[in-house]
């Protein structure tokens, strides 16, 4: 998809604006709808940008199609929009990304019945699957508290009760798991967060194995208008090139301060998969062998608490996102959760001085001292 200038073709890939493309006659036409032949139609139907990026992701987890949407929102919408209709069931996990969740609940008024259960109680999840169910949506670390899900089990039963499982693998990303090597159908991932890597990019990926459910989706993407914009898609080539190293320094970082953490008087608790006394570090050490991610949490008194901290550690922005190049923090409970229910939250352990740290790939020592300065500010108080 690169033009040729004489024998020189650009080293990085072009970006397409265009809305639309000139066809040259009706058989034209008609050759790239029955795909007999390439071409793009319409952007928002596809795009060069959009399957080149896809073409980049689809590698990375050996996907054998996915399509870009204009956020990650937009992909949970692709893969459950086509799969569910009225009186149908989808079965969720009870500890979603807030958003993913609310999603789930809109679907009523469309006749669609969520059951929310834990993923780690592969029992709790036969029993809702029994009662029938389309879909299964679940996440690989789930969004703040990191409970890892046992995917190739949770692939099982949702096979043997003809269920579809999508997974969310946000968190984990392609260099940490790739759920479709363990058996799911769809996986999703808000190419917002680690995958863009910058923070200048809103945008989702959907890929999956079978080839059948692309059309489905590819359709919803379409019909729903749920299709990404060719600037974000470029820029978004762009960081898979350093998608791996960024993963894996911050990976390695995150470990080295989840463990740092625990030993800081102001600190009540540390959440983070690598960490012995989390509930699924044997789990998650089994299903992601290159590292436990780069996501964590800490627990401090109350709001007040981390209000002090956000003042004082000036070089740990409070952005609510993740997966940026530097460090960020952010706050569950009135962010990605903010509008989940008290009950809910607080049962997951979502308390208001629950901090979520999103580690960067700055070298440790950085991240220690900017750290080093918010617990600072806690501590004098
Ligand atoms: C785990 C998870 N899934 C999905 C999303 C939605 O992605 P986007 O904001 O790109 O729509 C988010 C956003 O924070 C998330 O954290």
């Amino acid at each position: 998809m690169r033009p040729a200038f004489g024998p020189s073709v650009p080293l990085t890939p072009p970006l397409y604006p265009s809305a639309v493309y000139a066809i040259p006659d009706l058989d034209a036409l008609d050759d790239i709808y029955e795909k007999r032949a390439p071409g793009f139609i319409y952007a928002r139907d596809g795009h060069p940008n959009a399957t080149s990026l896809a073409d980049g992701i689809n590698q990375l987890h050996a996907a054998a199609w996915g399509v870009i949407t204009g956020s990650g929102m937009g992909a949970i919408s692709a893969a459950v929009l086509p799969l569910v209709g009225q009186g149908e069931r989808l079965v969720a996990a009870d500890n979603l990304y807030g958003k993913s969740a609310k999603l789930c609940r809109e679907l009523a008024r469309f006749g669609v019945t969520t059951e929310f259960v834990n993923p780690c109680d592969l029992a709790a999840v036969e029993t809702a699957l029994g009662r029938g169910a389309k879909a299964v949506l679940v996440e690989t670390i789930s969004n703040p508290l990191c409970r890892v899900c046992d995917l190739p089990a949770v692939a099982a039963l949702s096979r043997r009760h003809g269920a579809r499982l999508i997974v969310d693998n946000t968190f984990a990303t392609p260099v940490l798991c790739r759920p479709l090597q363990m058996g799911a159908d769809f996986v999703m991932e808000s190419l917002t967060k680690m995958i863009g890597g910058h923070s200048d990019v809103t945008l989702g990926y959907l890929g999956g194995s079978d080839t059948a459910l692309s059309v489905a989706a590819e359709s919803a993407v379409s019909t729903f208008g749920l299709a990404a914009n060719p600037f974000d898609c470029w820029l978004t080539e762009r960081s898979l090139d350093t998608l791996e190293l960024r993963m894996r320094a911050a990976t390695a970082t995150a470990a080295a301060v989840a463990g740092w953490l625990g030993a800081e008087p102001v600190v009540r608790r540390v959440v983070y998969p690598g960490r012995a006394d989390h509930p699924d570090h044997a789990l998650a050490a089994r299903l992601l062998p290159a590292g436990f991610g780069h996501m964590l949490c800490f627990e401090l008194s109350d709001r007040d608490a981390v209000n002090r901290f956000m003042r004082a550690a000036t070089q740990v922005p409070f952005a609510p996102s993740l997966g940026h190049a530097h460090t960020t923090c952010s706050y569950p409970d009135g962010t990605s959760h903010r509008f989940e229910p008290m009950e809910a939250k607080r049962k997951q352990g979502i308390t208001t001085g629950l901090v979520r740290l999103s580690v960067g790939c700055e070298p440790l020592e950085v991240v220690r001292r900017n750290l080093g300065a918010g617990l600072a500010a806690v501590g004098s108080a």
